[in-house]
This record gives structure tokens, sequence and C-alpha cells, in this order.
């Protein structure tokens, strides 16, 4: 189902006209769309749910860093999600928007003391740990409180996820993870650690996977490594097999996140029952593109056209600052007119306002356009506000969510004084 589509001519979030939402909350904006968020996650707990037996010990736990609006993950938490998070400060986010911390799940490369501190201090589920030296300093700040730090070790299981490099993360020279062949060594040492309890596994192998084999080849390296374990005595009451499913941008065609999870539970199931007499495991998913990426679009408005010998630019007011995934991945977002119109189309890029030449959203498209149209780039509510910045001096856009016929206003646009309210001159 699409959330965004065009009726009698003009496109809707759901139930409102995106030119009444650039009216009231001006552009640019990000537009999102509540329904899409709850059914983009229910495709995951229903699929946790549907085995013909009773519920599933399952935990989704929604990718924190692909969209962390305050109101996003209250939505989410309320449907029961768990987080996964990669910084105290999304774990803060979590907490104020009322999401329970022994849902959380806290990965990334290099968490500091103080990281550790305020994560222990709300009893976390779980630590995904991905080093030895991160071993050490959680098993010291955790003994320093008198606690005992929940760990999963984030292995590395080189399978090639097949997508862009910069978001592929499961092979051998990503610096993610520990590497497979030294796992089980770093299991060892994590056991014999006083303050560390040693509970879960952990892999993440990319982003914007279109076909589940990679997965399901990764979880069969989990499944063997956690049955070496329980020879040794480390027995692990859960495995995490990360996020990753992708999107349709363009015309891609990702598997179905049901499709996928019936897979991977069918592999889990049979195993659990040929080695482990149907003793279950508890399995935890990190989405984050799946839920929130077809979720929202950037809305933007039409500066100026410039109609160039070789070249004809859509000059609009959203820039690189507001989404980074074209001038850094050289990302396809498709772009829609609000208002579809009789104007002769013409072939465009979509650039904007930033000085810098990789600035741009778009680039070839045909539009039929004039000053002062809107545009929507769509697919843009993941990875898009969070990897937002302030370049230029920009203030980041306002962000809206859309329930039926009504649209809240879920973040203000950033004024400039905002901007250096933190700075000071030196006297
Ligand atoms: N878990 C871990 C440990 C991750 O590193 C990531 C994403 C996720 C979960 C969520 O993955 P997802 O379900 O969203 O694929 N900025 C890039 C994407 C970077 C992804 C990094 N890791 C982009 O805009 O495409």
């Amino acid at each position: 189902m699409s959330y965004f589509s065009y009726q009698h001519g003009a496109l809707y979030a759901e139930g409102v006209p995106l030119a009444d939402i650039a009216r009231q909350f001006g552009t640019p904006v990000y537009v999102y769309s509540k329904a899409a968020f709850s059914d983009h996650y229910a495709a995951y707990a229903t699929a946790c749910k549907a085995n013909g037996r009773s519920e599933r010990d399952a935990l989704v736990c929604y990718s924190v860093k692909s969209n962390s609006n305050l109101a996003v993950l209250n939505l989410l938490a309320g449907l029961g999600s768990g987080f996964d998070i990669v910084s105290g400060g999304e774990l803060q986010r979590v907490i104020a928007a009322g999401g329970d911390p022994r849902k959380v799940i806290f990965s990334g490369v290099g968490k500091s003391r103080e990281e550790m501190r305020l994560a222990l201090s709300h009893d976390i589920l779980c630590f995904n740990v991905e080093s030895i030296p991160e071993l050490h300093r959680l098993n010291e700040v955790a003994g320093e409180m008198g606690r005992k730090a929940r760990v999963s070790l984030r292995v590395n299981p080189n399978v090639d996820a097949k997508t862009h490099p910069y978001i592929s993360t499961g092979l051998k020279e990503n610096k993610f993870g520990i590497a497979f062949e030294d796992s089980l060594a770093t299991y060892r040492v994590a056991a014999d650690l006083k303050h560390i309890e040693v509970t879960g596994i952990d892999c993440h192998i990319g982003s914007q996977l279109l076909d589940d084999a990679p997965l399901l080849e990764a979880l069969d390296k989990v499944i063997e490594l956690i049955d070496q374990l329980a020879t040794e005595g480390i027995v692990l009451d859960h495995l995490d097999i990360g996020g990753g499913i992708g999107i349709t941008y363009a015309d891609e065609k990702p598997v179905a996140v049901s499709d996928y999870l019936n897979r991977l539970f069918a592999r889990i199931d049979a195993w659990r029952r040929e080695k482990h007499g149907g003793a279950p495991i508890k399995v935890m998913f990190e989405p984050g593109r799946s839920i929130s990426g077809n979720a929202g679009i950037l809305l933007t408005e039409v500066q100026f056209l410039k109609h160039g010998a070789d070249k004809n630019f859509a000059i609009v007011d959203a820039a690189m600052n507001d989404l980074m995934r074209p001038a850094m991945y050289e990302a396809f977002h498709d772009v829609r007119t609000v208002a579809q119109r009789g104007e002769e189309a013409k072939v465009y890029d979509v650039v904007g306002p930033v000085c810098e030449s990789g600035d741009w959203l778009a680039r070839q498209r045909t539009l039929a356009i004039a000053q002062g149209d809107l545009l929507a780039i769509m697919s843009a509510g993941a990875y898009g506000m969070t990897m937002a910045s302030n370049y230029n001096t920009r203030g980041r856009a306002a962000e809206v969510m859309v329930d039926g016929d009504k649209a809240h206003l879920i973040r203000k646009r950033e004024t400039p004084q905002e901007l250096f309210a933190l700075e000071s001159i030196p006297r």
C-alpha cells in the first residue's frame, strides 16, 4: 500500500494534501505517515507470531539511527517495539519517548565509559560488543557499578551482502564485529569476566539487502557457532540477526519481510528440533530502513528553473544538508510533483542551494514543473533527517507526522539563532 498517493491530481500523505502541509509548516519539511510506520512494524511483529503455535519469543528492536524523532519512537514503543541504539544520545531519546530500556540493545564499535554507565544504570537488555578491549572496558565499568552487563558478541560472518560498499558491514575488511575465526576465543574471554554475563550472539551484514540469501547464510554460520559454544558450556539465550532488508526506491523488488522471516524461523525451528529437543531460543531483529524508509518523504519547493544548453536545473529549497544520501552514496530517490500539471515536461537535475557541486537530490528526471511548484522526494523516511546537518548554516527541516486527515508538527524548523546559540566569542 502506498501512503503517499495522488487523489484528483494532487499528492497526499494519507488523507492530507501535501500542498496544505507546505502552506501550514513551510518547506523543506519531512512528512511521515503514521500508518506506514505501524504497518511496516506489524510486518515483522506478525511474522514473529505466525508459526501456527503460540507466540514466539522474538523481539523487534527498531534501529533508532534510521529515524529517531520522538514521535516515531513513541509510536513504535506503543506497538511493543524494542530499540537498537548506537549512542547514549539515542538511549536518552528512547527513554524520553517512553520506550522501555529493558528492550534496548546497544550496538556500535566505540562505546564510551559514560555511555556504558548510562546504559547499565537503565538496565538495558544487552550490549552488542564488537571487540575484546570493549569487553574489558564494559567489565570494568559494570564492576565499578556493582552490576553485571548482559552481552552479545557481534560476530562478522564474512558474508557478501551484495549491497553498496558504504553500507555493507559483514565482510572481513569492514571495521565491524569480531572476525568469525576469532569469535570462539572471544567468547571464552567474555565468559571468564566477572561482571559480564554472556547472553547472546548478533550480526549485521549490511543494509538495503534485496535478497535474504546472504542473511540466511549468516544465520547458518551463527547457528554453527552457537552449537560449538554450547559444547564448551557457553549457552546462549538469544540470537540477533541484525537489520538489513531493503526497500523500493526505484524498481527494486526486495524480499517481503514475511517471506524472509518465515524462511528464517523455519531454519531455526528445524535446528532447535534436531539439536536441542525443540527448546526455543529468543530471536531478535534490528530493522531500520524497512520500517522507516517508505514511511516518509521530503517536501520541497522549486525556487528557480535554470534552462541551459546542456542541462536544466530545478533549484529547490531542500539540499544535501537535508538529505545526504544522493551526495554521499549517489542514492536514487524518486521525485514526484505534488500537483500534476500540464506544463511541458523537461529533463532536470534537482539541486539545492548549498555551495557544492555535490549538492544534488536527483539527476536526469523528466518533470513538468514551474517555479513555485512543490516536489516530493520519495523514500526519505530512513537516514534522511537523522543524517541532516547544518552546513551553510541551514536550519534543519521541520518534521510532520500525518495520521489520517490530521497533520502534527513533530519537530520545529531550526532557526539560525538556535544554530549558533552554543557558540561564544572570546573576550
Ligand atoms: N543494526 C546495525 C548494527 C546497523 O549497523 C544497522 C545499520 C542496522 C541495524 C539497521 O539496518 P537497516 O535495517 O536500516 O538496513 N546511512 C546509510 C545506511 C547505513 C546503515 C548502517 N547500519 C543509508 O542511508 O543508506
